[in-house]
């Protein structure tokens, strides 16, 4: 392997702000979610020109969470979710820690999405909610999906983990569904280090959101006083008899609040975001629109006229044929610098967690595929144009001596 990594898959832009918010932080001793989760909140929802927003310590909380919320209106434990069989296996586990059996269905090879032609099939009186994951930033097929949530009267929570800056006719992913749960992890574009955050218009959601990230307590202000060095809450002791709010607990909830110093890095991205997203936009679009050229042994993804496909990676599917296998690829891209990731797998017949659910391998087939011939690698901001012709030109050699 060379010493050099060239590219890296993912990066971290800490701003001259997050440093200062930081410090301050640290000289207050006002670490945990307060003031500045709140800020986080604001502009992250403003940035998607929604109600709420509700930060937490993953995006695989944020997915848990997104769906828990069901169970305030009558979702029974072991009631079912609709899923794409790939994905990162987050998604599948979120389904499980939210008391929820995950129902899988294969993807699209060529978007890597659920196909929502086979969504209907999977229906049954105990689905409650579908959860698309919009892959590598490449939105799903939402027109399609929630007009079959319409249909069965079920919830969309999108899992937007890797969709930040992804546009569908329009619209920025995490505002298509009713829910929607991102990723703030250190390779995402708005990053907070380690956090997730969901999105709704619903401001009922909101605030069971905001219960649930705590324990499930009482407490669902918006703009919480407790930690914030302002005045003490008028509301705590108005519970029933006089009693404390805060230890008054409606709901199983979970312990998955962001703190401080994870939103000062947040505030501190979105003042770069726009910066960020561009470059991004551009590096992957660099190499989607040169990818032809290694026809008919590789493929990825295109972005359509109607979307703005969110630059979170460069996804690379091995087709059938090829003279060389996923292993000799990886191996010939990290040698050279370029670091790489799977491109996951089908979570219920690839991975050994989710056997109890009963699935056989051979159901699943282009998930199934991309498991043994995907992988991705990173078009993060601290990387341009030119090492996006140095990724082309790796990739080029390798194929020219097969
Ligand atoms: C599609 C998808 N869902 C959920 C997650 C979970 O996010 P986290 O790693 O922040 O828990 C990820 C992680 O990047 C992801 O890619």
């Amino acid at each position: 392997m060379s010493n050099q990594v060239t590219i890296p898959f993912g990066t971290i832009t800490i701003t001259d702000t997050a440093k200062r918010l930081i410090n301050e932080c640290l000289e207050t001793k006002r670490i945990s979610c307060g003031r500045l989760v709140r800020e986080f909140e604001d502009r992250f929802a403003g940035l998607l020109g929604v109600k709420e927003a509700v930060a937490v310590s993953s995006g695989t909380d944020a997915d848990i969470l997104a769906l828990a919320v069901l169970h305030d209106f009558g979702a029974q434990r072991g009631d079912e979710v609709i899923v794409p069989a790939l994905s990162f296996v987050a998604t599948g586990n979120a389904v499980v820690h939210a008391g929820f059996t995950p129902v899988f269905v294969d993807i699209e090879r060529e978007t890597l999405n659920i196909d929502p032609a086979r969504i209907e099939a999977a229906i049954t009186s105990k689905t409650r909610a579908i959860m698309p994951v919009h892959l590598m930033g490449k939105p799903a097929e939402m027109d399609t999906i929630n007009a079959i949530a319409k249909k069965h009267g079920l919830v969309v929570v999108e899992d937007a983990a890797e969709a930040h800056g992804a546009l569908y006719k329009g619209k920025p992913a995490g505002s298509l569904g009713d829910l929607a749960a991102f990723s703030t992890y250190v390779a995402h574009i708005i990053t907070t280090g380690e956090g997730g955050i969901i999105t709704t218009n619903n401001e009922q959601y909101g605030d069971i959101l905001r219960s649930l990230r705590s324990h499930g307590r009482n407490c669902t202000c918006k703009h919480c006083i407790l930690n914030s060095g302002a005045d003490y809450c008028a509301k705590r002791f108005k519970g029933v008899g006089g009693e404390d709010i805060r230890f008054t607990f409606d709901r199983i909830g979970y312990s998955c609040k962001m703190n401080e110093l994870e939103a000062a890095i947040g505030i501190g991205a979105m003042e770069v975001y726009e910066d960020i997203l561009k470059k991004r936009h551009d590096n992957l679009m660099h190499v989607l629109n040169r990818f032809d050229r290694f026809a008919p042994w590789l493929s990825t993804i295109k972005e359509e006229a109607h979307e703005q496909i969110g630059p979170h990676a460069i996804p690379i599917i091995i087709n059938e044929g090829a003279p060389f296998t996923r292993a000799e690829l990886t191996l010939h891209l990290e040698k050279n610098g370029i670091e790489t990731r799977t491109l996951f797998v089908s979570m219920p017949t690839q991975c050994p967690g989710f056997e109890y659910l009963g699935y056989k391998l051979g159901q699943f087939p282009h998930a199934e595929y991309l498991g043994h011939h995907g992988l991705h690698i990173g078009v993060h901001q601290d990387v341009g144009i030119e090492e996006m012709e140095y990724v082309l030109a790796i990739i080029g050699s390798f194929i020219d001596s097969k």
